[in-house]
C-alpha cells in the first residue's frame, strides 16, 4: 500500500498550538498565534497568557485534554464520535505530535488541537482554572528504573494541577498496564478531597473481547497484560 502524502506545515498549522514561552521540551517553539491566547496579559513581562479555549477552537464547547497522546488513536476516534466537544492533546515528542496531528488533519477533524510540550508545564502555566471538563491520562511512560521515576508525568503536583484545571463535575480518567504505577496514580488521587472515585476496574480481555482505545492498550491486550483503569469526579472542594 502507498504511504499517504506528507502534509505540509500549512495544512498542519491549524491543529498545532505553539506555547508563548520557553519550556522544557525536546523541540524549539515558535511564537503562539495571537488569536489563541487571552488578552495581552503577558505582554508586560508578567506571566505568559493562559490558553483561551474559545479562541483556540473558535467555539465555546467543552474541552477535554489528553496527556501523552502518542500516535493519537484515542483522540482520533473520540473527537470524530463527539464533534460537540473540543479535544486538546499534549505530547512531549515532536514526531508523535506530527504523526497524530497528520491523522486528525487527514480525517478533517475540526475539534482537535495539539501542543508539543511537557504536560506538567502546560497544566501549570497555561491552562485556566476550572476550564476543562475531562483529563485523560492513558498508559503514561512508567520509567521503570528507580532513578528515572522522577520523569513520570503523574506526580502529586500534576494531580493537584489536574484538580485545579477541571471544572466541578469534570472527570479524571487514568489507565495503564503497569500495576505499580496504577497504584501510585490512584493513591495520589484518592488522597485529594477534590476528587471522588467513580469506578475502578482491572480487565484482562483480549483485543477481540475487550477492544482498545489507545495504541498501548492494544499492545497490552495482545500480550495478555491486564489493564487497570479508574475514573474520578471533580468535587466542589478546593483544588489544593
Ligand atoms: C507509553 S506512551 C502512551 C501513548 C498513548 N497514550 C497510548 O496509550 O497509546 C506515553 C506517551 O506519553 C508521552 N509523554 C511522556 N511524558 C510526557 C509529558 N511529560 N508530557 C507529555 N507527553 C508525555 C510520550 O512521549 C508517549 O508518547
Amino acid at each position: 500500500m502507498r504511504k499517504p502524502r506528507r502534509l505540509t506545515p500549512e495544512e498542519l498549522a491549524p491543529y498545532q498550538w505553539q506555547m508563548p514561552a520557553a519550556r522544557p521540551s525536546r523541540e524549539r517553539e515558535r511564537p503562539v498565534p495571537a488569536e489563541a491566547v487571552a488578552d495581552a496579559s503577558g505582554s508586560d513581562g508578567g506571566p505568559p497568557p493562559l490558553i483561551d479555549w474559545g479562541a483556540l477552537f473558535g467555539n465555546p464547547n467543552p474541552v477535554e485534554v489528553e496527556v501523552g497522546m502518542g500516535k493519537g488513536l484515542f483522540l482520533l476516534t473520540t473527537a470524530a464520535a463527539r464533534p460537540g466537544t473540543n479535544f486538546f492533546g499534549i505530547e512531549i515528542v515532536r514526531k508523535y505530535q506530527l504523526y497524530a496531528t497528520s491523522r486528525f488533519a487527514r480525517r478533517g477533524l475540526t475539534n482537535v488541537r495539539t501542543v508539543c510540550a511537557d504536560a506538567k508545564w502546560v497544566f501549570r502555566n497555561f491552562v485556566p482554572a476550572g476550564s476543562v471538563s475531562a483529563v485523560h491520562v492513558y498508559f503514561p511512560d512508567p520509567w521503570w528504573k528507580a532513578r528515572h521515576k522522577k520523569r513520570r508525568v503523574f506526580t502529586p503536583g500534576f494531580a493537584a494541577d489536574a484538580a485545579r484545571v477541571l471544572a466541578p463535575g469534570g472527570r479524571l480518567l487514568i489507565a495503564t498496564d503497569v500495576e505499580e504505577y496504577f497504584g501510585v496514580m490512584a493513591g495520589i488521587v484518592r488522597g485529594l478531597p477534590a476528587f471522588r472515585e467513580r469506578r475502578t476496574e482491572t480487565s484482562t480481555g483480549t483485543v477481540e473481547e475487550a477492544g482498545y482505545e489507545t495504541n498501548f492498550e492494544r499492545k497490552a491486550r495482545q500480550k495478555g497484560t491486564p489493564v487497570w483503569r479508574a475514573e474520578f469526579d471533580r468535587t466542589d472542594e478546593p483544588a489544593g
